[in-house]
């Protein structure tokens, strides 16, 4: 399988810190990896990395290849077309992909206008929004007409979730980053989420870096996990494996306040 990212001794540092360091790690087409760590430990700022949109502060070392582009150093208007084509994020609040003031509809509408532009296929309005809807029906909102119609504010949390994946979806993206886009949601909306974004991936052959504090949740979506810990990479592996034979202490811990919560739950009335 072909390569499609290639993250090679990544570091971030500010004047100050060096927050993250000594990060290597590949994806192929199509694989799903899951990346997990506590608070702090430099997950989302990993993701930014790959996405190229660190703050402008912040010193960056290593490489990052995305679809054969060297992403570390190179200028916005040379990632842009990267964006979307290569790679889509969704991210822990929905507001920051929507629009607040344009319909949720109309925002999906961009996206897939754009994509079929770059496609060389542009359509027309009604072709638009027919594509709109399906990809609203994909999500697995409700009443996708309404949704279109709808601003922001006019539907749940989880279902901004929904718009903000088919938003990521409509690029068709060869990568889609997942930064905890389930933790704001209750057990059981980012249990179906993590299901429809599974089998959406899946389906679509996309790769995904899944990110997580949560090993169980990751085990849901990814095959392949990376472990960070104070800004490094400290154990990767199968989820299988990381879940049997964990072999760093922190990782050991996850596994055990997974099990001690799977326990408590079949012990609960
Ligand atoms: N803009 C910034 N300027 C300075 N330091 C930052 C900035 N953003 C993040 N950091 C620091 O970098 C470290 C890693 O942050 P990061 O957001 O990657 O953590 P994380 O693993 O995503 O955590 P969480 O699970 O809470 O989202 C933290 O110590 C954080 O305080
Ligand atoms: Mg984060």
């Amino acid at each position: 399988m072909s390569t499609l990212l290639s993250v090679d001794k990544l570091e971030i540092r500010t004047p100050g810190r060096t927050l993250v360091s000594d990060i290597s790690f590949s994806i192929a087409a199509g694989e799903r990896i899951g990346l997990i760590g506590e608070s702090g430990s430099g997950k989302s700022l990993t993701a930014l990395a790959v996405l190229g949109l660190l703050p402008e502060a912040m010193r960056v070392g290593g490489s990052i290849l995305l679809d054969g582009h060297q992403v570390i150093g190179a200028r916005d208007r040379d990632l842009v077309p990267l964006r979307g084509a290569s790679i889509a994020a969704v991210f822990q609040e929905p507001m920051t992909a929507l629009d607040p003031l344009m319909r949720i509809g109309h925002q999906v509408g961009e996206v897939v206008r754009r994509r079929a532009t770059r496609d060389g296929t542009a359509c027309g309005r009604e072709e638009v929004s027919q594509r709109v809807l399906a990809l609203l029906e994909r999500v697995a909102l409700p009443e996708a007409h309404r949704i279109a119609r709808a601003f922001p504010h006019e539907i749940s949390g989880g279902q901004r979730q929904r718009a903000a994946i088919a938003m990521a979806l409509a690029c068709r993206p060869k990568l889609l980053i997942a930064d905890e886009p389930t933790t704001a949601l209750d057990v059981t909306t980012q249990m179906e989420i993590l299901k429809l974004l599974e089998g959406l991936v899946r389906h679509e052959a996309m790769g995904l870096l899944f990110i997580s504090h949560d090993l169980p949740v990751v085990a849901s979506v990814a095959t392949r996990a990376l472990v960070m810990r104070h800004g490094r990479l400290i154990e990767e592996g199968p989820v299988a494996t990381l879940f049997d034979q964990p072999s760093h202490p922190y990782t050991k811990s996850l596994v055990a306040a997974a099990r001690a919560f799977d326990t408590a739950l079949e012990m609960a009335p």
